[in-house]
């Protein structure tokens, strides 16, 4: 049997604890059920929470020193990791209009090359009636940059606070197909790049002189 496509999943928030907006983030319930969606779907995810990993705020990313070797062992094995997945998904609140400090903190440790060529889906949520939609567009610029390839399915989750029972299950039918819809479709981009590169290897610039 193939191996299942390898994709991963970032998490943006660090909140914790009670709020006006209840308990925790929100992010972990909104990434709790694209995870169930994706696996049902056959994808093999890994859920990078920046909650559980002990980021501080970027001294130096790994790819701009001359020896990375004085780096922690779980950071090498994080772009590893980067290096060999198929796909990737973002779910992303939004902060003020912008990007969560803790997404692109977490993201500009690793040098774009171990993003590069990837497919990415964009998920974002937030409390009020717009479901982040406002950084859809930042997102898919900074994703960009890091060389991932968007897909056209974006999906944002408005009043996010009402789209959950009390165990944490998504129980709005709308967003659930939206979500479904664009895991479909990571899976057909992460399927159809990873296949054509075996065909075409990506073309690589040449070397400055
Ligand atoms: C610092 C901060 C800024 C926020 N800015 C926005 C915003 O610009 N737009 C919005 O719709 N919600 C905003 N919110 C509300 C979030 O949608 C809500 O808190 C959401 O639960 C955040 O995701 P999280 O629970 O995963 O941290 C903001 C929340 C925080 C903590």
């Amino acid at each position: 049997m193939a191996d299942k496509l390898k994709t991963i999943l970032f998490l943006s928030s660090c909140r914790k604890g009670a709020s006006f907006t209840g308990e925790g983030s929100w992010g972990d319930r909104v990434g709790k059920a694209m995870k169930e969606i994706l696996e049902e779907e056959g994808l093999e995810v890994s859920l990078w929470d920046p909650k559980d990993s002990p980021y501080t705020i970027l001294e130096q990313p790994l790819h701009l020193v001359p020896d990375a070797s004085g780096f922690p062992q779980w950071m090498h094995d994080k772009k590893k990791e980067l290096e060999e997945a198929d796909s990737f998904i973002i779910c992303s609140a939004e902060y003020n209009s912008a990007l969560p400090p803790a997404l692109t903190n977490m993201l500009d440790h690793y040098p774009p090359a171990a993003y590069k060529d990837r497919p990415v889906a964009l998920l974002t949520y937030s409390v009020g009636p717009f479901g982040g939609c406002r950084i859809q567009i930042n997102l898919k610029a900074h994703v960009t940059e890091l060389g991932m390839v968007p897909v056209p399915a974006s999906c944002t989750v408005m009043s996010v606070g009402s789209m959950f029972d009390e165990e944490g299950n998504l129980t709005d039918d709308r967003v659930k197909a939206n979500m479904v819809k664009q895991a479909k479709e990571l899976k057909w981009y992460a399927e159809a790049l990873k296949s054509y590169k075996q065909v075409r290897p990506v073309p690589v610039p040449p070397k400055k002189q």
